[in-house]
């Protein structure tokens, strides 16, 4: 199903220092942490913690200061400029809390820019991913025409549109009320077991570690804690 690699983390004394004039933050500090092909990770933690930064490590958005973060086997650290472009076109997807959507352009369209990167066949793909997402009668629909939950629907389409091994989700239900974070959860469960994608996703609501694999708990940039989930929960089981 997943053909651009095996979805694979592994971070190796991770640093990650932002220099603000004279102010260095150290958003990140020494993160050891593999994540396997398939693995549904919750990065759970506080404000300011280090979550977003430690996403955007894996997306190819930022890059390390110190260490090395190895993913499919390649040191994204070090990559060039070409070849991390390349990278987050195949092997990543971004999910984000705010839907990120282009207003002007339909559902249908949102999707199609992303595919329209790497293909000929954007419509058809898009077509298909909106399906997936159970919105393809909602695709000539513009964003201000869709619910919270929709547009995060089409972001999700768009992210799998390029059929990634890596799903990144940061907050992707802080903006949605109770029930609808549930579906868009369930989703996120779907795309993690019958495709085999493995999924971070970045929360400060607790409660939905229940649902992972495994539980990262991030403090002032360091990770603090690794859990396995006996019994991952099924979303709908979920009350916060
Ligand atoms: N681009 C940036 N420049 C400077 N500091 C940053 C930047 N991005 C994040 N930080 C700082 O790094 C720390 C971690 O931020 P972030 O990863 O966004 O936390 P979280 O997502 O857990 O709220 C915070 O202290 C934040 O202010
Ligand atoms: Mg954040």
């Amino acid at each position: 199903m997943v053909s651009n690699g095996d979805g694979n983390i592994k971070f190796k004394g991770v640093f990650k220092t932002y220099q603000l004039g004279e102010i260095k933050v150290e958003a990140l500090r020494n993160a050891d942490l593999e994540i396997n092909t398939g693995e549904f990770v919750v990065i759970l933690g506080p404000s300011g913690s280090g979550k977003t930064t430690l996403l955007n490590l894996v997306g190819g958005i930022d890059s390390v200061t110190g260490g090395e973060l190895i993913i499919d086997g390649v040191d994204v650290a070090h990559m060039g400029k070409r070849a991390l472009t390349e990278f987050r076109r195949t092997t990543i997807g971004f999910v984000f809390q705010f839907f990120n959507l282009i207003p002007t352009l339909t559902a249908k369209e949102n999707v199609q820019f992303a595919v329209e990167l790497i293909s000929n066949h954007s419509e058809a793909r898009a077509l298909e991913v909106l399906e997936k997402v159970g919105l393809a009668d909602r695709a000539d629909h513009f964003p201000s025409q869709l619910s919270g939950g929709e547009q995060q629907r089409v972001a999700i389409a768009r992210a799998l549109s390029k059929n990634p091994p890596i799903l990144l989700c940061d907050e992707p239900t802080g903006e949605l009320d109770f029930g609808t974070g549930v579906k868009i959860l369930e989703l996120m469960k779907e795309i993690n077991e019958k495709e085999r994608r493995t999924i971070i996703l970045v929360t400060h609501n607790t409660a939905i570690g229940d649902i992972a694999d495994r539980v990262v708990h991030l403090r002032s940039g360091e990770i603090s804690s690794v859990e396995r989930v006996q019994n991952p929960i099924s979303p709908s089981k979920l009350k916060w």
